[in-house]
């Protein structure tokens, strides 16, 4: 332990400290684009779907306006509606199954795994049966990498060619991740990723992107974000929406761009270092082999979650809680379909799970009093042995 242990830590996701490290550029950047005042789809959104594209390997990238946004996007261009059904894990951020109901279509939710906190692909078989006895049209999967490790494409993609299934990965918060050597955004038939300023990749407000390898989907795509307007006609051919990526968004983005795959290794080492620390009072997050993590989030399980977040407070280390429940949980989703055997997991995640500090600016010192304060809370390790759920 260092001996600056006692500093508290500023933010539980530090931006200023980003900032500081970003110097005047994303200031001239904004400037640049006050300068020619083609604020919507200006030739900074160009060029940053074209460095992003380049970035994860994806032929295309077509920008929107938020991460909500680029899944809708994607169930639009693929027509996804009424008597379709679309799988969405049942612990996750509201806005994977929002857009299926935005879209008309189904949701089915799927319990998830308990070491990775991705979907799981038993559950996923018994949901599309259960999907399929209702009635309803087993037509799209919407996978979400939690906490910026890649979900199993793997088994998902053995799966969806089995049932003819759409693969739209949620990776809003994996932007920069990868799985057997292939980046996030080349996984699925799309790839929707957010900008929202906590994300790996973030701005400075809303903004998302698509990313697909095939030609006629991206022109869907683009049609789509701009009220389905056709390429080089003004008139509208689809019903669409006003999902466009403001220039001072895709400005600062480039300029972040820059320093994103230094932060990236960044956020390895600060994720290890926690894990070093942690890994004997408290059930430590795990990556699946060939998995990388962007680490948007380092999330630990304990069955003592309401005492650790009374001593991080306490100690001046923030915590948060994503998410205080699993989606069948929340009002508007409680009818939705689940498998038989229930969604267990997500359930029993949901009350144990608790997120610390994770940016790639954290200090030894900060991590060093982040570690003595759950150690101190936590010891003796108490999670591993009681898998309550199973
Ligand atoms: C898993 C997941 N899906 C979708 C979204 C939606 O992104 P946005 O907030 O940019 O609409 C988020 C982020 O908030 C998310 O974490």
């Amino acid at each position: 332990m260092s001996k600056e242990r006692t500093q508290a830590i500023p933010a539980f996701i530090d931006l200023a400290a980003q900032q500081e490290h970003l110097g005047d550029t994303v200031e001239r950047a904004i400037s640049a684009v006050l300068k020619h005042g083609q604020f919507i789809l200006g030739p900074e959104v160009v060029e940053l779907e074209r460095q992003l594209a380049a970035f994860c390997g994806a032929r295309h990238c077509v920008s929107c306006a938020n991460g909500t946004d680029a899944l809708l996007l994607a169930l639009m261009a693929e027509g996804v509606g009424k008597g379709d059904a679309v799988f969405v894990p049942a612990f996750t951020f509201v806005a994977t199954v929002e857009v299926a109901v935005l879209a008309g279509a189904t949701p089915v939710f799927v319990d998830v795994r308990r070491d990775t906190f991705n979907l799981d692909v038993e559950s996923l078989e018994a949901a599309i049966g259960e999907a399929k006895r209702r009635g309803l049209k087993p037509r799209c999967v919407i996978p979400v990498d939690l906490y910026g490790q890649p979900a199993d494409y793997r088994a998902i993609r053995k799966i969806a060619e089995a049932h003819d299934l759409l693969v739209i990965a949620d990776a809003a918060q994996s932007f920069g991740a990868s799985l057997d050597g292939r980046k996030v955004g080349t996984l699925a038939a799309y790839t929707a990723t957010s900008f929202y300023p906590s994300k790996p990749l973030g701005g400075y407000g809303d903004g998302g992107a698509v990313f697909t390898d095939d030609d006629a989907r991206a022109a869907r795509l683009l049609s789509l974000r701009n009220h389905g307007k056709g390429p080089n006609r003004p008139e509208t051919e689809h019903v669409g929406l006003n999902s466009r990526l403001d220039s001072i968004q895709a400005a600062i983005l480039l300029e972040k761009l820059r320093l994103f795959p230094g932060e990236i290794v960044a956020r390895q080492e600060k994720a290890d270092r926690y894990s070093q620390g942690l890994a004997a009072v408290v059930e430590v997050p795990r990556l699946m082999a060939g998995a990388s993590s962007v680490w948007a989030q380092y999330t630990i399980i304990t069955e003592d979650r309401n005492a650790l977040a009374k001593a991080c407070r306490e100690a001046g280390v923030p915590t948060a809680i994503h998410y205080t429940s699993a989606l069948d949980r929340l009002p508007p989703y409680r009818q939705v379909l689940a498998p038989p055997a229930g969604l267990r997991q997500a359930e029993w995640l949901a009350e144990r799970v608790i997120s610390l500090p994770m940016h790639p600016y954290l200090t030894d010192a900060m991590q060093d009093l982040v570690v003595g304060t759950v150690q101190s809370a936590l010891s003796p390790r108490r999670v591993n042995t009681a898998h309550a759920a199973e």
